[in-house]
């Protein structure tokens, strides 16, 4: 195979983040060789890839990142000089009932990718990167006040969030200690087109369409800072190419809004766009059991990442929601394919355990 300029490994590509990265890359880098590594799990889907499939600088490789066989063979096909490594489990609620599917993916399948591409690099570190894209959920939850920094320490939570901080602190590890060119980011809350229909937007939008109802955890009050999720992937592009090996980036949407005020608006704007009469959708809205162990509140300072490498989202909240809520109504067999079939038990599951 003839080098191209870069080969880049974007692990969970067929997920909501990991294809809106995709599609960045793939249409900005044709001098790039791009390979999507993603097991395909329930979270997985190609369909949200259709746009880019036939590019001649795209590949995708179904791969599961726990395997040491699987990841090592992708290494030598493709002679990675970069890793993107998106792919995880990442529901909060699953990660309730199942930890242990996130211990095996977010920490044992971190490490086997840190492994491999020491392995294959082999301490020859010139023009090699390995971006570890993590989450603000490491840093535990806030008080009314304050931001997470780089420098707050860890205080995960959940099983999610714990899977995630230990890999987080392996990928420091093998800077540290092996000198792997490593970077890190940890973001806020993301929300946009192809987000898997059990985080909070992508459900209540679906719910408030097939007039079910909207399970709002405890009394709604807890905090969370939205970013549209194209400028999470803008900003993984300005920290691969010009972030410093060795650092971490907060990224943020500075943007915080309490559940119950953002589910009111998304009431609004679902009642405008299906020609409902005004406080239909609310009427939807049941409080439920609140999530075990509940963050009460996050909130990011993403002034480094500003000040270092220019980076800011652009996206502003009403625009970024209004053209969320328009796709999901207009791609409803998107929707209706996620949420059917093997899917179906475990919404039911879902609605009958609240
Ligand atoms: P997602 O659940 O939508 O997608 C995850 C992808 O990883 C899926 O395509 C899935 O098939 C793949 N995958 C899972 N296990 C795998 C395995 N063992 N091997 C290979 N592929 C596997 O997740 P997302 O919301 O796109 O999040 C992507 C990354 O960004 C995660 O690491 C997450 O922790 C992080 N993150 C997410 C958010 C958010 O708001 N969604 C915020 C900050 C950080
Ligand atoms: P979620 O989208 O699961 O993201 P995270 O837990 O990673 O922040 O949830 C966002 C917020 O919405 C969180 O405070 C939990 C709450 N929530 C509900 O109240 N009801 C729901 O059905 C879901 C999925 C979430």
């Amino acid at each position: 195979m003839d080098k191209m300029k870069k080969h880049i490994l974007i692990t969970g590509g067929a997920g909501f983040i990991g294809s809106h990265l995709l599609h960045l890359f793939v249409n900005k880098y044709p001098e790039y060789l791009i390979v999507n590594a993603d097991k395909l799990t329930y979270a997985g889907n190609l369909e949200n890839l259709k746009e880019i499939e036939n590019a001649p600088n795209y590949r995708f490789e179904k791969a599961d990142i726990t395997s040491n066989d699987e990841i090592s063979e992708l290494f030598k096909k493709y002679d990675f000089d970069g890793v993107i490594h998106l792919a995880a489990e990442s529901h909060v609620d699953r990660s309730i009932s199942n930890p242990m599917e996130f211990i095996n993916t977010n920490i044992v399948g971190t490490v086997n990718l840190l492994n491999v591409a020491r392995a294959h690099w082999n301490g020859n570190y010139e023009g090699k990167r390995f971006y570890h894209v993590s989450t603000d959920e490491v840093y535990g939850s806030l008080g009314d006040t304050g931001y997470f920094t780089e420098s707050t320490a860890y205080d995960p939570r959940s099983p999610y969030s714990a899977s995630k901080a230990s890999s987080d602190h392996l990928v420091r590890a093998y800077f540290h200690t092996y000198g792997l060119p490593v970077v890190l980011s940890n973001c806020s809350n993301n929300y946009g087109p192809y987000q898997f229909p059990e985080k909070l937007l992508p459900l209540f939008i679906h719910n408030i369409r097939n007039r079910k109802p909207l399970p709002v955890y405890g009394k709604g009050e807890n905090i969370r800072d939205w970013l549209y999720v194209g400028d999470h992937c803008e900003a993984i592009d300005t920290i691969f190419h010009k972030g410093t090996a060795g650092e971490t980036y907060n990224i943020g949407g500075n943007n915080e809004w309490k559940n119950i005020d953002l589910i009111r608006l998304l009431c609004k704007v679902m009642d405008n766009k299906l020609g409902r009469k005004e406080g239909e959708s609310e009427e939807l809205i049941t409080f439920v059991k609140d999530r075990a162990g509940h963050d009460m509140r996050y909130a990011i300072d993403a002034s480094k990442v500003k000040k270092e490498l220019g980076w800011e989202p652009k996206t502003d909240f009403p625009t970024g929601l209004e053209k969320t809520v328009d796709w999901y109504l207009t791609n409803k067999e998107w929707l209706e394919s996620v949420t059917s079939g093997q899917y179906q038990k475990y919404y039911e599951d879902q609605y009958i355990k609240r």
